[in-house]
């Protein structure tokens, strides 16, 4: 009796160990910058989403001018090659599995802390899965210099949000962590946009009521391509701007117009 007591629990403890190396433990980390506080909005949501522990990235020169002293500074870092040095983090970056890497865009990339975290904290060997906060746009183009900076790790696709919408971020990071595998569930399949059509005048109204506002020069709507979505229509408009030599570029704005009776159109990014 004694002795089948003795296998029993020995069998029990086997079926622990294995179910528990099969499936290896993964540690999260939610690590951010942020000048003004919109990001650390979006890390304590992901924090709170996902469970994971969280830090913050702490310059030992801060960047507490304003937005011109801020854009001076980062001219002169540029020019110099240089980034700025950060202090030593709470948390032990090696004891995680995957960071989640948060930061404001600035200058159409990554804010200038997180090239100073690149070169003092080895992020080789991590899954690391950029989320950002911007003015209009920039999260293609943070990602792509990431993965050129960061070429030893496992770099996941990310989350965006303008500042101006940094409220819809928490319905948002519940779909993209779906998305990206980190929550279970499953997502509707995203239909393709309609085909290009020139912009007509309602068109116009759209992208005006939904970029009107905006303090820089976005571009004129020249075409424009849209898909119904659950929660409202998604349009695809292609704006062009005049360069300085007098050539033309073209770049993307998305605007969404909620299902609801009235929506106000909502401008979702720009994307070069
Ligand atoms: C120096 C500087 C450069 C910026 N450059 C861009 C840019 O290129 N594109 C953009 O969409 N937003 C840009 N922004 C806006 C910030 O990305 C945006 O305000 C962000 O939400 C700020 O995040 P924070 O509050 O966490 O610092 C810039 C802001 C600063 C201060």
């Amino acid at each position: 009796m004694k002795k089948n007591l003795l296998f029993l629990m020995s069998a029990l403890a086997l079926c622990a160990c294995t179910s528990q190396g099969d499936k290896p433990s993964s540690k999260s980390l939610v690590l951010y910058y942020s000048q003004t506080s919109t990001t650390q909005q979006v890390a304590k949501l992901l924090q709170f989403k996902t469970g994971a522990d969280i830090d913050s990235i702490v310059c030992e020169q801060p960047y507490d001018g304003d937005f011109n002293q801020t854009i001076v500074r980062c001219q002169k870092e540029f020019a110099e090659n240089e980034a700025p040095v950060i202090q030593k983090l709470t948390r032990n970056v090696a004891d995680y599995d995957t960071i989640y890497l948060g930061y404001p865009v600035w200058f159409g990339t990554y804010a200038q802390p997180i090239a100073g975290l690149i070169k003092q904290v080895d992020l080789s060997g991590k899954v690391v899965i950029p989320f950002c906060t911007f003015g209009s746009g920039g999260l293609n183009t943070s990602t792509d210099k990431l993965k050129a900076a960061l070429p030893g790790a496992k770099l996941l696709p990310g989350y965006g949000v303008r500042t101006a919408r940094v409220s819809a971020a928490s319905e948002e990071l519940d779909k993209f962590l779906i998305q990206i595998g980190v929550k279970p569930g499953q997502l509707p399949e995203l239909p393709s946009y309609s085909d290009k059509q020139p912009v007509t005048d309602a068109d116009v109204e759209i992208f005006n009521a939904a970029c009107g506002s905006y303090p820089m020069p976005l571009g004129t709507p020249v075409e424009v391509c849209s898909r119904t979505l659950d929660n409202g229509t998604d349009y695809e408009f292609t704006v062009e701007t005049a360069t300085p030599d007098g050539n033309k570029v073209r770049s993307r704005i998305y605007i969404l117009v909620g299902k609801e009776e009235g929506a106000a159109p909502e401008f979702i990014m720009a994307k070069r």
